[in-house]
């Protein structure tokens, strides 16, 4: 409880991501963790593992970027480290724990980025009838030996949902959350492809690391919903894993969520869209 009200408390966070929930998430997913960390932890390895493999094959001349560091649970930091041009780590938040961390990794920097430049945009209980959809996502304009986009895709359209559910009217029920007005959802879908568009057309090998398919089990009974275009990645992924997110306990009894990962690698300016 103490370490999740000093990361709301010192977290540095982009404009509008703190407005937006952000920081809110990075404390609760400490928390999370915490509680969860043997059924994480299978996840967490094979999304560090995938990312080993892929710095064994990257220019050792050239930098490393990582969209989504977040907490930085899923990220080898040693092998990031090591890498002799080094790596950035980008994220709209960035929590206590991270910055400390990050003193013993010299090699390592972090940016405070909101990639959809949407964030600022975002009004409480407003409908989104004012955000432009993006075409793109934040991508230095730099050379990159490897971009890593980790575990954030799905994640990208939440902070459009959750001012969304906020609107709930007296028929709402929670299992009525998904009482989303046409323009979020056109939002949300859009931010999703912007990402995917952009990482294609970056021009470097690009590891893409997300959930795609939530399942939640309620008594017995489950229920299914994607949680990210994968049709739009190439096929087959490299792999994909089962992630326990939240086992029958954390978010109630006889609930349980699990999330399908995949990772896929996106190479180079031959898959620009
Ligand atoms: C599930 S976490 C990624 C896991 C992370 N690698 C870790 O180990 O903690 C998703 C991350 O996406 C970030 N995120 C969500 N929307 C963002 C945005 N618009 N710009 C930048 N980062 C964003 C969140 O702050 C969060 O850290």
């Amino acid at each position: 409880m103490i370490a999740e009200a000093l990361t709301w408390m010192f977290s540095k966070a982009a404009k509008g991501a703190r407005r937006a929930g952000l920081v809110y998430e990075a404390a609760g997913i400490s928390g999370r963790f915490r509680r969860n960390k043997s059924a994480w932890q299978p996840h967490l390895e094979k999304t560090k593992c995938h990312i080993r493999a892929q710095i064994q094959k990257t220019d050792p001349n050239m930098r490393i970027l990582v969209l989504g560091a977040g907490l930085a649970l899923d990220l080898p930091l040693a092998e990031l480290n090591k890498h002799p041009a080094g790596a950035i780590l980008c994220d709209a938040v960035v929590t206590p724990t991270l910055q400390l961390k990050l003193f013993g990794y010299p090699n390592l920097s972090y940016e405070i980025k909101d990639i959809t430049g949407l964030l600022s945009h975002i009004r409480k209980n407003s409908d989104c009838d004012t955000i432009s959809v993006p075409n793109s996502t934040f991508l230095r304009h730099r050379d990159f030996g490897l971009i890593i986009s980790c575990n954030i895709l799905s994640q990208l359209p939440l902070s459009f949902r959750n001012y969304a559910s906020d609107k709930k009217t007296a028929a709402d029920t929670t299992q009525n959350k998904a009482h989303i007005n046409p323009q979020k959802t056109h939002i949300m879908n859009a931010v999703q492809d912007a990402h995917i568009r952009t990482l294609k057309s970056a021009g470097c090998p690009v590891l893409l690391i997300s959930d795609f398919k939530q399942r939640t089990t309620t008594g017995g009974k489950t229920e299914t919903a994607l949680t990210a275009p994968i049709e739009q990645l190439p096929s087959p992924p490299l792999e994909t894993w089962t992630w326990d997110i939240a086992p029958e306990g954390e978010i109630g009894k006889s609930i349980s969520v699990t999330l399908d990962v995949g990772v896929w690698l996106l190479t180079g300016p031959s898959l620009t869209v």
